[in-house]
């Protein structure tokens, strides 16, 4: 699915451009990716849809703006509610770019320490608060990580570009009694209603 905006064109040309420049090297391309988000981000003539900057009370929203026929990547908006975070999660072995439109953004990175089984051990590897018009990469095997929105008054609107659709990821709970170790659940992942879509 596909939703109108201002600058749609624009913004989906950009991408295009950074996915072409990066002749399918993940790095090249993420690199390519985060610069055009970052450009993106600021440029006067793309918006995005008002319906993005609406959060959704009991979870953060997930809004599918664009999917590439060409290249396949996925574009989702994430609209975070005061406070709104997600848990420790992987990207199913995607590589992702991810930009804050709007707001901060709290990202911490981890890495894994130890596995056994099916019960994993993380080690934070650092947080970052990002601001608008930032914009950072996650390639596997260095896809753990959390995101939050600090704030406990403001709405944070961040864009996502993903290798390819994602229908699920991996999200990690505390697992027994320790709560060093943690166990890894597959989650669906659903988009949410757009304004008129
Ligand atoms: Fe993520």
């Amino acid at each position: 699915m596909s939703l109108e905006f201002t600058g749609r064109d624009k913004l989906i040309a950009s991408l295009d451009a950074a996915v072409a420049d990066g002749r399918g090297d993940d790095r090249a391309v993420t690199d390519a990716l985060r610069k055009t988000l970052c450009r993106m981000i600021r440029d006067q003539d793309v918006a995005l849809p008002d319906c993005v900057l609406e959060p959704i009370a009991d979870h953060y929203a997930r809004r599918e703006l664009y999917t590439s026929p060409e290249h396949g990547y996925s574009v989702i908006a994430m609209t975070w509610g005061p406070g709104q975070g997600t848990k420790i999660h992987d990207h199913s072995g995607m590589w992702c770019v991810e930009g804050v439109w709007n707001g901060r953004l709290e990202i911490t990175q981890y890495e894994l320490a130890e596995r056994d089984q099916e019960r994993y051990r993380f080690v934070a590897a650092g947080t970052i608060e990002a601001g608008t018009g930032s914009a950072g990469s996650l390639i596997p095997p260095h896809e753990y990580h959390t995101i939050r929105n600090p704030s406990g008054q403001s709405v944070a609107v961040s864009l996502h570009v993903y290798q390819r659709t994602m229908v699920c990821c991996g999200v990690f709970s505390p697992d027994g009694e320790d709560p060093q170790w943690q166990s890894r659940g597959e989650r669906m992942l659903g988009t949410d209603q757009v304004a008129g879509g």
